[in-house]
């Protein structure tokens, strides 16, 4: 049992690891930017007005915060918009870059002294970051941003190994919600949070920094 954060906690994956980790009987703390129904349902702690592309709103959290201990954080908000050649709307790069790397990293950063030895941090990004797996191309706001951030996990794993604390950069499968549009190709969010929290469970400082997809094949940079 410990204590897990997790970000983006209103739908999808979020909400779905909030699910599995309150049932296994861990006690969670959700942050979103409002709630639901479904998340207040849980009966996790839940923590809104948190914007991850805010640092004020990420400096409120911490205040509020300040005195709690996290095992686990689980930085899992995210945006995806399309953007291609023909139609390269550089504030929605820039948005995706605030929204996926440098808010996920100040959100880490600010909660760093709430982490202990042997805590943990969960990134969410994406296959679509990878680089070597890249072969369709396009998506530059969402690959760029994703990408950003895996090299922002190698960084942090590296850079808190000294302090006892592992980090794993995750893919969670093509998984149905609705940043996918809720496509039939996907996986359901169940079974993806299964697989991703098999991942966490089973990082160490030794495997820390590998980039995983969540059913625990080792994904290329
Ligand atoms: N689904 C997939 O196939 C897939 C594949 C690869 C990676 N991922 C990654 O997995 C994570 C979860 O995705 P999902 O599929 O569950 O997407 P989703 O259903 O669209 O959920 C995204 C979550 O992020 C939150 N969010 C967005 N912008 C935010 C902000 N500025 N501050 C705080 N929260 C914010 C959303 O809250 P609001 O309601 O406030 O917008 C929502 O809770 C994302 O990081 C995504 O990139 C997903």
């Amino acid at each position: 049992m410990g204590t897990y954060l997790v970000t983006g906690s209103n739908r999808g994956i979020g909400l779905e690891y909030c699910r599995q980790l309150k049932k296994r009987g861990d006690y969670v703390i959700a942050t979103c930017r409002s709630s639901c129904s479904e998340l207040d349902d849980l009966g996790v702690k839940v923590e809104s007005g948190v914007d991850i592309s805010s640092i004020k709103s990420i400096q409120k959290l911490s205040n509020k915060l300040k005195e709690t201990e996290i095992n686990v954080l689980i930085q899992n908000a995210g945006i995806a918009e399309f953007n291609s050649l023909s139609n390269l709307d550089l504030d929605s790069i820039i948005r995706q870059f605030e929204v996926n790397a440098l808010g996920p990293l100040s959100f880490v950063n600010t909660f760093l002294g709430n982490l202990v030895k042997n805590s943990k941090i969960a990134l969410m990004t994406s296959r679509m970051g990878s680089i070597d797996d890249n072969t369709s191309g396009s998506s530059y706001g969402y690959r760029m941003s994703k990408a950003a951030l895996c090299m922002a996990g190698k960084s942090l794993s590296i850079d808190l190994n000294s302090k006892g604390i592992a980090v794993a950069i995750l893919h969670p499968g093509l998984v149905s919600t609705r940043m996918t549009g809720y496509t039939s190709l996907g996986i359901t969010p169940e079974e993806s949070v299964k697989g991703l929290l098999e991942r966490i469970d089973s990082l160490t400082l030794e495997n820390s920094g590998t980039f995983w997809h969540s059913n625990g094949d080792v994904l290329p940079w």
